[in-house]
């Protein structure tokens, strides 16, 4: 089965960035996963690797805190794909990443997202 590749867009915070952590995978083969950094942390780092074999991903995460900031208004968004489409998703302009779910359905041998985003403020 085809597996769409996955784009993320990098978005460069002119800030101090404190206490990221070692990561390890969040989730086994056809798991689900949902993944939330402490609170006032946001998404630092996303790794994800491919298996032909599984036909699925796993996710890695690690978060830090922006100093003297706090996170707000957190929201989970919709699902952002259906089964075998392909995820396309722009972080507002005014918010940071700071959570992902994604679950796994073997007849479609593909992930359905949603990301949790929250306003960042003093
Ligand atoms: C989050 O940050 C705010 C503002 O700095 C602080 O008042 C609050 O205690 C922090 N919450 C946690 C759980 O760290």
């Amino acid at each position: 089965m085809f597996s769409p590749p996955l784009a993320f867009v990098v978005v460069t915070l002119a800030l101090t960035c404190n206490s990221a952590w070692a990561a390890s995978f969040v989730n086994n083969w056809d798991e689900k996963f949902k993944y939330e950094c402490p609170t006032n942390q946001t998404l630092s780092y996303v790794y994800s690797t491919h298996s032909n074999h599984h036909e699925d991903r796993r996710w890695m995460f690690k978060c830090c805190h922006i100093e003297s900031y706090k996170t707000t208004g957190c929201e989970w968004t919709p699902y952002l794909n259906s089964f075998d489409h392909v995820l396309n998703y722009a972080v507002p302009e005014d918010r940071v990443l700071i959570g992902w779910f994604s679950e796994h359905k073997n007849k479609a041998e593909d992930r359905r997202h949603r990301m949790l985003t929250c306003n960042l403020s003093k």
